[in-house]
């Protein structure tokens, strides 16, 4: 096991950042959390790490620095959502690119080990060519998302540039597990299981043939504690270089809740990718990272993990 640290995970109460948090915990780390709770949730959050509920864009951000002194920072919080980068770019980037290059000052001030960024593979290289796509893809996001995790990206590798601030970039596909939230505009898995266990009837957009890298969370969550370590200056791509239709995800899940119903087809969504998958050799090579959650066995996971959440307030 590595050396005990002191960690910030910014975005800590939401999907990924929460899995991560007590991953750390279990691993002896000391676990600093700072989320404003846009889409986070406080049940997300284990008990075991201290909170600060704080926003990223704020300048209190260096008095959390000060008095936390962390070691590493995983920065995780953002604006996740591609239809609200486009409604409001400009909330889009003050979160994602400033919020991120205020993180980068308090960090670059006080001395860090590692600065960890989550960045996307999925929203990166627009609709690729060749797949599965390496790092070497050209850069073509199709939304300000896209753009601002990029210019997000590029501060990171100009903060080592400048300050000789370490780092790693982690570029995810479709990360999907237990605590996703099933009512946003992404996360199909978590979308359709919800409904499916609720009774309702999930909508497929544009036939429903668009392909995607789904990644289990436990897997993302398993190279960021690799990077703690490894794939320093390095921006790697984490997925599993596999395409899985949204048709065939439905089908999966369907035959795993037992629910009998078609779903409603509606139009393609504007600006929809129509194929990407990341090809993840680098991840292998320099964190010495491979997927081991198969798909089945991760929507299995889900699809238990939603099912007493149902329950729970049935
Ligand atoms: N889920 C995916 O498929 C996926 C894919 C690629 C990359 N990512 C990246 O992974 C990271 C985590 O995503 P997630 O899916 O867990 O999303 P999430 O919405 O569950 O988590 C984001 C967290 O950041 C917090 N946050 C948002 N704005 C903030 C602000 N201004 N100050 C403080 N906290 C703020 C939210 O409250 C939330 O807890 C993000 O950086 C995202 O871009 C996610």
């Amino acid at each position: 096991m590595a050396e005990a640290k002191k960690v910030i995970v910014t975005g800590g109460a939401g999907f990924i950042g929460s899995h991560l948090v007590d991953r750390l915990l279990a691993e002896g780390h000391q676990v600093v959390v700072m989320d404003n709770l846009s889409t986070g949730k406080l049940r997300n959050l284990n008990p075991s790490a201290t909170f600060h509920h704080s926003d990223i864009t704020h300048q209190l951000v260096n008095d959390v620095f000060h008095r936390e002194q962390p070691d590493i920072v995983f920065h995780m919080a953002a604006q996740v959502s591609v239809t609200e980068s486009t409604k409001d770019p400009i909330n889009d980037a003050a979160i994602n690119v400033t919020g991120t290059l205020r993180l980068l000052e308090a960090s670059r001030r006080f001395g860090l080990e590692k600065f960890i960024y989550s960045s996307t593979g999925g929203a990166l290289y627009g609709d690729p060519e060749v797949n599965p796509c390496a790092e070497t893809t050209p850069i073509r996001p199709m939304s300000p998302y896209g753009l601002s995790k990029h210019l997000g990206e590029q501060y990171v590798e100009l903060y080592h540039r400048l300050y000789h601030l370490n780092y790693s970039i982690l570029r995810y596909g479709n990360v999907y597990g237990p605590r996703q939230d099933p009512h946003g505009e992404a996360g199909v898995i978590a979308i359709f299981t919800q409904a499916m266990l609720e009774g309702r009837q999930p909508q497929i957009f544009g036939g429903g043939e668009q392909q995607r890298d789904f990644v289990f969370v436990a897997d993302v969550v398993q190279a960021n504690i690799r990077a703690m370590q490894h794939g320093d200056g390095e921006a790697i791509n984490i997925g599993t270089g596999e395409t899985t239709s949204v048709n065939c995800i439905y089908e999966a899940l369907q035959s795993i809740i037992q629910y009998r119903w078609d779903a409603e087809r509606r139009p393609q969504r504007p600006g929809e990718i129509y194929r990407i998958s990341l090809e993840c050799s680098k991840a292998a090579r320099i964190l010495g990272w491979s997927p081991q959650i198969s798909l089945e066995e991760g929507l299995q996971q889900t699809v238990e993990s939603f099912r007493k959440g149902v329950r729970a307030t049935a």
